[in-house]
């Protein structure tokens, strides 16, 4: 198991590129399923979740190709349409296989994903929006059986809005008989960029980036190439960090209206931002000021990004509440966070945070992917050394964080722990 070893309070001044999303990947890669032959994924990142991905849909007989950041991908030969439970364990976005494997093949068994590590996520969404387009769905012995001769176009209205269950009903719908409409849909960019892929692919779908779209399912689609969209929590989690550690930093191939709501919140805490084009340049402030956040679905500010807020707010002058109203439970870096000297305590969904310029390195550990993030960020700003353990989470998500921050002047190394 890795740790990162870090040595706080260094200025960070430098350029960061920005990789391809993750949740884009996760979604753009089970596409592939909907149709026979030869893709390109490009700008995919290569990221621990990517190759569970891979790993899931090469049980099912799809074969990869990585050349830098190019995935190549080839479904040929897919005759397995099962998701087992020792994939679905480590990822949830495993479930995605779900919509293309009964709208393709009319036939899925996938493993429950379970709980995980900040309470439970359930998939019932999912399940609902595939029964309203014909699937037949037993759920027995952690695994959900879905079966259908031919979807059929339906109208679905998610109760809440669901990144995951629009990609997984939008997979559906596009090869179902007769026209669907799925309403509250989930306008993450990472979900425009599966409709982008799917459209390319000969989907027919209207209200591309809106909360209704209307699906005119096809016969046939065929195989294309794409590329991923960048990462904007990995973008947003670059900038903390250099609003967090002084100095000037700036991103580089980011889509900068992906980010708004965080580019608002940082300039409200006193960081002037620069964007031209693709890249945004963060200069810190002298003082950071504290400023409330409540997580909202895009194009609110990102749940995936709270955790890195409470960390700012840490080393923020006065007090600020972070709620979050996506993942009720979605604190566990709270407690490892404290441990580095932050001051914050916990209501429900609410974080106050009472920052302080007293954070000082210790040994924590890593309990989920942005909590990773968040432990990294307090501990590039605290005094001292900090160790963060099991970054093998981090790992999920970022790519090379330790090598991007090093290039901004970051003292942080990757060493083997020992863990009993
Ligand atoms: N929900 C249900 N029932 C369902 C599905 C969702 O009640 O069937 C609830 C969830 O419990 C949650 C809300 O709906 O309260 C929104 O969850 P959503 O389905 O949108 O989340 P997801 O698709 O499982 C994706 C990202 C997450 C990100 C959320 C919210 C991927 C692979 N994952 O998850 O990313 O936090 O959207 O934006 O796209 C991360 O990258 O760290 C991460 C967790």
């Amino acid at each position: 198991m890795d740790k990162f070893i870090i040595r706080g309070s260094k200025k960070l001044n430098g350029i960061i590129p920005i990789g391809g999303a993750k949740n884009a990947s996760l979604a753009l890669m089970p596409a592939t399923l909907l149709a026979s032959g030869k893709y390109e994924l490009l700008n995919t990142p290569n990221l621990r979740d990517v190759t569970t991905m891979i790993k899931l849909l090469s049980s099912m007989g799809v074969s990869f190709e990585q050349k830098d950041s190019t995935l190549h991908v080839n479904t040929f030969r897919v005759n397995k349409f099962e998701a087992p439970y020792e994939h679905v364990k480590k990822m949830r976005a495993s479930i995605y296989v779900l919509g293309p494997l009964i709208a393709r093949y009319g036939n899925a068994k996938v493993s429950l994903p379970g709980g995980c590590a900040w309470g439970p996520r359930p998939v019932n969404l999912h399940i609902e929006a595939l029964k309203k387009l014909g699937a037949s769905i037993e759920v027995e012995r952690g695994y959900i059986n879905a079966k259908a001769k031919r979807l059929k176009g339906a109208k679905i209205n998610f109760d809440i809005s669901s990144v995951g269950a629009t990609g997984n009903t939008l997979m559906a719908a596009v090869l179902a008989k007769g026209s669907s409409k799925i309403e509250n849909a989930a306008i993450e960019p990472e979900i425009t960029n599966l409709v982008e892929m799917l459209i390319s692919m000969g989907a027919k779908i209207n209200g591309i980036g809106t909360t209704i779209l209307e699906v005119e399912g096809v016969d046939e689609l065929h195989p294309i190439s794409i590329s991923t969209i960048p990462d904007r929590i990995e973008a947003g989690t670059m900038l903390i960090a250099g609003a967090m550690c002084g100095g000037k930093i700036t991103i580089t191939n980011c889509e900068p209206k992906h980010i708004t709501s965080v580019l608002l919140k940082l300039k409200e805490a006193g960081a002037k931002i620069k964007i031209s084009g693709s890249s945004v340049t963060i200069s810190a402030p002298k003082i950071i000021k504290s400023v409330d956040v409540t997580t909202e679905v895009y194009p609110g500010f990102p749940t995936d990004m709270q955790a890195q807020w409470i960390s700012l707010m840490s080393v923020a002058k006065g007090i600020s509440k972070i709620t979050d109203t996506v993942y009720y439970d979605r604190f566990s870096h709270v407690p490892e966070l404290q441990r580095l000297g932050a001051n914050i305590s916990l209501s429900e969904n609410i974080a106050t945070v009472k920052g302080s310029n007293k954070l000082a390195g210790a040994k924590v550990m890593s309990t989920d992917l942005r909590a990773s993030a968040a432990l990294i960020l307090a501990g590039l700003a605290a005094k001292g050394e900090t160790e963060v353990l099991r970054v093998y989470h981090l790992d999920r998500g970022y790519e090379s964080i330790e090598k991007k921050l090093q290039a901004a002047g970051a003292n942080i190394t990757r060493a083997s722990a020992e863990e009993f």
